[in-house]
């Protein structure tokens, strides 16, 4: 039997740690049992990782890794942040979880300090990035009855092209990825997509239908490849929901908490949306924290009952959140990002043209885009980078998403780069 294309070593009894594998045979032990007990919902990069600290990573054989993927930017603090840790560790042996059944004195605690770091009145606290899309869906819905007067169950929303906010039954409703919706039908009504960065196709189905609720947008489109929007476009957006009288939820959970080079992606225009999910670096890597920000306008518009999870806004995940983003503002992480993405932009110009077909991103988010007909794909170069110590994970097959941790050096992103180059160049 094989699994992976690896041939099957006996793990019905197995134990990595007990075990007497000899090097090599670790990594093959971590593919076949997680193929054998676990469902095929992902396909990972071959690499069977054991062990993270800061920039850093190591497989079950003992080698080590820079970390370019940041686990889709949840980790850029980077790996076991010994300030989150100990806020963890501490708070793991007070009080973990009541449920909101009761109330803590986390909950206030972190409520406070978390409005006040973005300027919203409240925050909705969640658990994943997609429930926090889910939510803040849910909160314009009722928005749109209760303020917009909406005819009942006509509310609509309006997403780009290529968003992306997760797997839920909602959040593929809007997808326009056929990976993702093939056989997972019905989807959700009153989901209307159009154009990302198209302002004039906004205004178009504003202007036209008067149900519309809100208009959920990436500041720079993540999972779609690092899509970043034209200049204006974010300041657009803004006009044309105030105009429309329609909210704007603006998805952070990817481009947000200074991975851009800012706290907020939005803050490159200056512009304030009406609502922000935020999810991934909210908790360093920890565990599952998302939230939803929003003026009391809006946010008080959902009421007890109607909206909640046992563990939303748990005191662990109160105490977690709150040294995450501690951790980001007092080490500078947003300013760390703008420096160091400048410094990335310009090492990967150097980059052969024959090879590449473009590099778009900000900040610390950057695509490298493979020209199609080489021959090889985006797959085979993040294992070459994997064999020269830098993980990277493809997308769309000709895509390579460039995320380190926000705590990278500039020596270490300098000896990054040189991997990256000569990996990349080394295909021509
Ligand atoms: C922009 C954006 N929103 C929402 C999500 C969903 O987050 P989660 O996977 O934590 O549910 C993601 C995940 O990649 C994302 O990139």
């Amino acid at each position: 039997m094989s699994v992976n294309g690896v041939s099957v070593i006996n793990v019905s009894d197995g134990n990595l740690e007990k075990s007497k594998l000899q090097k090599g045979e670790k990594t093959q032990f971590v593919f076949q049992r997680e193929g054998k007990y676990g469902a095929h919902n992902y396909e990972p990069i071959p690499v069977a990782l054991t062990r993270g600290q800061g920039i850093f990573v190591w497989d079950v054989e003992g080698n080590r890794y820079y970390d370019f993927l940041s686990a889709y930017s949840a980790v850029n603090q980077g790996h076991c942040h010994p300030k989150i840790v100990e806020a963890m560790k501490k708070q793991a042996e007070i009080l973990t979880l009541t449920s909101r059944a009761f109330y803590t004195d986390a909950l206030g605690e972190y409520a406070q300090f978390i409005t006040q770091v973005f300027g919203y009145d409240k925050v909705l606290p969640i658990n994943s990035g997609v429930e926090a899309g889910e939510t803040a869906c849910k909160i314009a819905r009722k928005w749109g009855y209760l303020k917009k007067k909406i005819p009942d169950n006509q509310a609509k929303i309006v997403f780009a092209e290529g968003n992306y906010w997760g797997r839920t039954l909602a959040a593929i409703s809007s997808s326009t990825d056929p990976t993702c919706r093939e056989h997972y039908g019905p989807f959700m009504p009153g989901f209307l997509v159009i154009p990302y960065n198209d302002l004039n196709a906004l205004e178009e189905i504003l202007k036209q239908d008067p149900n519309i609720c809100a208009f959920m947008v990436e500041p720079i489109q993540g999972e779609a490849g690092i899509i970043v929007p034209s200049p204006g476009y974010l300041k657009g957006v803004r006009e044309l929901c105030t105009k429309y009288n329609v909210l704007w939820i603006d998805d952070e959970v990817q481009a947000g908490l200074g991975r851009t080079g800012k706290l907020l992606a939005v803050e490159h225009e200056n512009v304030r949306p009406d609502m922000v999910c935020l999810g991934k670096a909210l908790s360093g890597g920890m565990m599952a924290i998302s939230a939803v920000l929003a003026d009391d306008s809006v946010m008080l518009c959902m009421k007890p009952g109607e909206h909640g999870s046992t563990y939303g806004g748990n005191p662990l995940a109160c105490k977690v959140a709150t040294a995450s983003l501690k951790v980001i503002i007092e080490e500078k992480l947003c300013e760390n990002s703008q420096i160091l993405g400048e410094f990335l932009i310009k090492e990967l110009q150097k980059l052969r043209k024959e090879i590449v077909r473009e590099v778009r991103g900000k900040g610390l988010l950057y695509a490298i885009v493979i020209k199609e007909g080489l021959g090889f794909t985006a797959t085979d170069v993040c294992i070459r980078l994997r064999d020269n110590g830098l993980l990277a994970k493809p997308t769309h097959g000709d895509i390579i998403r460039l995320a380190p941790p926000l705590i990278i050096t500039e020596a270490q992103l300098r000896e990054c780069t040189k991997i990256i180059l000569n990996t990349i160049n080394s295909f021509c």
